[in-house]
């Protein structure tokens, strides 16, 4: 590891006057941090960088290179990304078949498979018995081959039919849980397969962006993935946050591997990420327990998963039970039944989106479905409701595409009794009563009233979500009172708001008006990109967004700019020019975004701050990569706020106490993490040290910790 002191971004010397020698110190030292960092995010799970910190470093490592493009190889992270556009893609022929498994639907069926594969095996069963089964999580994605020469990552394949698939290397470098380079050699060719998935949150984001523009929304995770996977500009992968888990290694026996369980840890210590539910057991009994346990747990994992994967663990066993045409008879599938369930729909309701968009909303009794209680379902538009025949007070049968958007699959006709009328889109809007229009080329009805209070709560939500400004705090309930009490008309006057504006608000106190308004302020500095897509411009999410700013350096020159100039920028066709267009031409939107310039939002690429250079933290990153832990109360600041700080600063928060702690923060009434921080000879400071410590880099007008000083806390003084 490089001196962590040295990692702070742009902390080595790569100035223009850096030698080679110089330049290659650095970039090895980069190198290094970051594939450190992807490791401990994507496979140990357990970031130590932040997101923005690691960017910094991976621009640096990225511009080196390019001054030293000699001293470029193809294991550096910066090789993920970039590669020109291709025009198809190679086909290429597997090694060895990639099969596929058989599936079974119930406990007997799955006691039939072994019974009828372990027979063959009988002859062959050692003294020692059988070693037990692997029970692995059936990801739901899909399957890749990964090839490794002297343990670099040559070339990447889908599995195609199963014996010749497609040349993705491009795309699948850009997967930053997938290890470039293996963590230990491995001399030679070496073979691993695995899945390629999307996490539930990116999946939904990406939805998300789609249906900012217009674009067909995925199914499922794993359509999604393999949409990505297939993009012949590696760039788009890139964006779409696909990960990796490793299961599969076809000549594990040949490597001494003696278990399916011991390869995948084999596998972990290469690098590869592999799931960490994955268990041997010794019975089939064991299996269906393993089985019983995910069948809802795995409702809480961060991605979907369809079944479990039971393979006999002894790997001589994969030989002599050998393998049907499609799939190993070592192996096999469960897949848990996709619920469906049925249930009352109370009422449907309209709800106005952020565009003026009536999407009628299926409004249901309460059901538990695969992990969340479901009482609402998109009916999408008037001919969806039509082609289902949905009525109120019928039952329909509910279930969850892709197991996480619940939709209503059908009526129970049966179950009709009296004959309710069809249901039919209002001809006025449900909230300001305007009459509804249909634009050309739209099913949708839109309500044309732009100061109808639905548009611009929706308008103001959009506005501070997480991918928009970020304003913490201001929810739901905010918002809806916020634009009934006319204290908010459009999202200029959000930066007018005063803490007395606010104080008075249902659940408002003092403390969390303060700490709003310091929020909303704060959001002002958020990079103009992001500015963008929280306008709310109809077909411009977060990437078009990016694309935008990007080309025309910020705001000014975009408000200007013609719709063939807008419709040239790569990735903005007409419609979104068009759209941008309209929006910045319209009078009110022009006072509104003229108003947002004047109250400070971060207007030019350039005055735009990264996120780490926040005014009340400059780019000084003193904590850089260090582990900071807190014990006992703290007087100056809750221990959510001092934990936000130490990540501004560049630090980790860690909740107990090792040898890599860096030190131990101690409050009054400190705990057992005390004790352990002595015993292990951690360094250990005070609150008020660790105030001081800090006061270089903060204003004084941050919001919290500005109370006046306390009498210093002792901390030689507290018990050993
Ligand atoms: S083992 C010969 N393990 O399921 C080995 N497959 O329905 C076959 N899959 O094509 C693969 N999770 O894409 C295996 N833990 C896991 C898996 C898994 C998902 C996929 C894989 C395979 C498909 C078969």
């Amino acid at each position: 590891m490089p001196d962590r002191d040295d990692l702070r971004p742009g902390g080595g010397n790569n100035g223009s006057g850096a030698t080679e020698d110089e330049a290659a110190h650095r970039i090895l030292e980069l190198r290094s941090a970051i594939t450190r960092a992807e490791y401990l995010y994507y496979v140990e799970d357990a970031p130590e960088l932040q997101d923005d910190v690691y960017d910094a470093l991976l621009r640096e490592l990225q511009q080196l290179e390019a001054k030293h493009p000699n001293l470029v190889t193809p294991d550096s992270p910066t090789r993920r990304v970039g590669g020109a556009p291709r025009e198809g893609f190679v086909k290429v022929a597997h090694l060895s078949p990639m099969l596929s498994l058989d599936n079974v639907f119930s406990e007997e069926e799955l006691r039939a498979f072994w019974a009828r594969s372990l027979r063959e095996a009988e002859g062959h069963l050692w003294r020692d018995g059988l070693r037990g089964f692997a029970c692995e999580l059936k990801i739901d994605g899909l399957a890749v081959s990964l090839l490794y020469e002297d343990g670099l990552f040559v070339r990447g394949a889908t599995r195609g039919d199963g014996l010749v698939g497609e040349d993705v290397t491009a795309n699948l470098r850009t997967l930053r849980g997938l290890p470039l380079a293996l963590r230990k050699t491995v001399p030679g060719r070496l073979e691993v397969r695995g899945e390629v998935y999307m996490r539930r949150e990116d999946f939904a984001a990406l939805n998300e962006e789609r249906e900012e523009r217009e674009e067909p929304l995925f199914a499922n995770p794993r359509n999604a993935a393999a949409g990505a996977l297939r993009q012949l500009d590696p760039a788009v992968t890139a964006s779409r946050k696909l990960r990796f888990f490793a299961y599969f290694v076809p000549d594990a026996i040949q490597r001494g591997l003696a278990g399916q369980i011991e390869t995948l840890e084999w596998l972990r210590d290469l690098g590869f990420p592999v799931q960490d539910s994955s268990r041997r057991v010794e019975s089939l009994d064991q299996v269906c327990a393993f089985i019983a346990h995910w069948k809802e747990a795995r409702f809480s994992l961060p991605y979907v998963t369809d079944g479990v994967v039971i393979k006999a663990d002894d790997l001589r066993l994969w030989d002599v039970l050998g393998r049907t045409a499609k799939a190993p008879r070592w192996a096999v599938a469960f897949k848990y039944p996709a619920e469906e369930k049925r249930t009352l729909l109370r009422e449907i309701v309209v709800s106005v989106g952020r565009t003026g968009t009536l999407t009628p909303v299926a409004i249901l009794e309460p059901v538990h479905l695969a992990g969340t209680v479901v009482q609402r379902a998109s009916l999408h538009n008037q001919d969806e409701v039509a082609r289902k025949d949905v009525r109120v007070g019928d039952y329909v049968w509910v279930r969850k595409a892709g197991e996480i958007i619940p939709e209503i699959v059908r009526v129970d006709r049966d179950a009709r009794k009296d004959d309710p009328p069809p249901f039919l889109l209002p001809r006025t809007c449900p909230v300001c009563g305007s009459p509804v229009v249909t634009l050309p080329d739209e099913v949708a009805l839109r309500c044309p009233n732009r100061s109808c209070p639905a548009q611009i709560k929706e308008g103001l939500r959009h506005f501070a979500s997480r991918s928009g400004m970020d304003i913490r705090g201001l929810g739901e309930k905010l918002v809806d009172q916020l634009v009934e009490r006319n204290l908010v008309r459009n999202l200029a006057d959000l930066y007018d708001l005063r803490t007395e504006d606010l104080a008075g608000l249902e659940r408002m106190g003092e403390t969390s008006a303060r700490k709003l308004v310091a929020a909303i302020e704060a959001s002002r500095r958020r990079p103009p990109a992001r500015l963008l897509a929280a306008l709310g411009i109809r077909h411009v999410g977060s990437r078009t967004a990016e694309l935008i700013v990007e080309r025309f350096r910020g705001m000014e020159a975009l408000l200007t700019a013609t719709e063939e100039e807008l419709a040239a920028v790569d990735g903005v066709g007409p419609r979104i020019a068009a759209s941008v267009r309209a929006f910045v031409e319209d009078p009110e939107n022009r006072i509104m975004l003229r108003r947002l310039r004047e109250k400070g939002v971060a207007w030019e690429m350039e005055a735009a701050s990264s996120p780490e250079e926040d005014a009340d933290f400059p780019m000084e990153r003193p904590f850089l990569g260090m582990r900071i832990v807190f014990t006992g109360d703290l007087e100056r600041a809750t221990r959510g706020e001092v934990e936000e700080l130490v990540k501004r600063l560049g630090g980790v928060p860690t909740s107990s106490v090792s040898a890599k702690t860096s030190f131990v923060v101690v409050g009054r009434n400190p705990g057992s993490k005390f004790q352990k921080a002595t015993a292990l000879g951690c360094r250990i400071v005070s609150e008020e040290e660790f105030w001081q410590m800090i006061k270089p880099f903060r204003n004084d007008d941050f919001p919290f910790a500005a109370s006046p000083a306390p009498e210093v806390e002792d901390v030689s003084g507290l018990p050993e």
